[in-house]
């Protein structure tokens, strides 16, 4: 059966999400804590003049800026970064093409890393100890090991379940680092940013709105922006409006906690099937018709963040929150 995809997944103008990149520590909003804690590893490492700081994990929801976080910390300290993701590397000759590619000082950024496969996760581990790969060559009594010297670089490692990250790869980064949930004002202010990057003119007002509806994530801040820019094209406004605003929401059918289609599904299925729940995540992704994944990775976040499931030892709950605003 294929599953559905949610708008929040589909792929993002990769040219416009470039020039909305945060290009220096100031430019990029919040993380106040991560920000400092990364800058802080970093100087130490220049200071010792080390070839490259210690490996770092960012873990946190889908959104959150863990890939404009690693872009960042190589625009700051002029290092190249490889981009690749767990997923993508499917045999042990790809993961070793990409490090034998590394020149020192490299930034590589795994995305997904906790999808890396068991081989290749092998392999990593004295890749990022000592620099070492070492690879079998060959079959059977030919088969013979070769070792192989990894110019100095630092691996950022990024995640949306830390939970399914093994122990032993996790214990090799030097530090891991939660990206929290933004709030209201923080988003208000990256929506403020992008529209003055992209000569978009907007009220106050219409900043609220949309950074309410957001999800407090910033690819979706930045994606609602650019929506209610079409509409204002569109229509010939030279300024976006709360009237354009709301107008984009309601023909995308996004409601004012920023839900879509994707996420009544899941609250309606649990009303409807579960009897308000518990259920389990294999039969709510089961009888929504909704990826696991998906559901654990972009719906349930911020569903449980804004207080309308409830997880619990025997599965997740709707809140009478949910129930109260379903009604509306
Ligand atoms: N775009 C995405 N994340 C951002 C952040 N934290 N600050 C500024 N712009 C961003």
């Amino acid at each position: 059966m294929t599953k559905k995809t949610t708008p929040i997944q589909i792929e993002e103008d990769k040219t416009l999400d470039l020039a909305l990149r945060p290009e220096t520590w100031d430019e990029y909003i919040g993380q106040e804590k991560v920000k400092k804690n990364v800058k802080i590893m970093i100087q130490a490492s220049e200071k010792r003049g080390e070839a490259a700081p210690e490996h770092m994990l960012f873990y946190g929801n889908s959104g959150l800026g863990k890939t404009t976080l690693a872009y960042l910390i190589g625009r700051e300290t002029g290092r190249s970064v490889r981009v690749t993701s767990g997923p993508a590397i499917k045999k042990t000759g790809e993961l070793a093409a990409i490090l034998t590619n590394l020149t020192e000082g490299d930034i590589l950024f795994i995305d997904e890393i906790h999808r890396l496969n068991k081989v290749c996760e092998e392999i990593i581990y004295p890749v990022m100890e000592e620099f070492s790969l070492n690879l079998v060559v060959g079959n059977g009594p030919m088969a013979r090991t070769v070792d192989l010297n990894i110019p100095r670089f630092t691996l950022i490692g990024a995640t949306t379940q830390l939970a399914l990250l093994s122990g032993p790869l996790r214990n090799r980064f030097g530090a891991s680092f939660r990206l929290e949930p933004y709030n209201q004002n923080d988003i208000e202010k990256i929506i403020e940013r992008s529209a003055s990057l992209l000569d978009i003119k907007i009220t106050k007002e219409s900043i609220k709105m949309i950074a309410s509806r957001s999800r407090f994530t910033p690819r979706v801040a930045n994606r609602l922006l650019k929506r209610v820019r079409d509409l204002a094209q569109v229509e010939d406004q030279d300024k976006i409006t709360p009237e354009i605003a709301e107008k984009t929401f309601s023909n995308l059918n996004i409601d004012e906690m920023g839900l879509e289609s994707g996420d009544i599904n899941i609250l309606e299925t649990l009303i409807e099937k579960f009897n308000g729940g518990p259920a389990g995540i294999g039969a709510l992704a089961a009888a929504s018709d909704e990826r696991k994944d998906t559901i654990l990775e972009i719906y349930e976040p911020y569903l449980v963040q804004i207080g309308f499931i409830r997880r619990t030892s025997r599965g997740r709950v709707l809140t009478d929150k949910a129930y109260n605003h379903l009604k509306k």
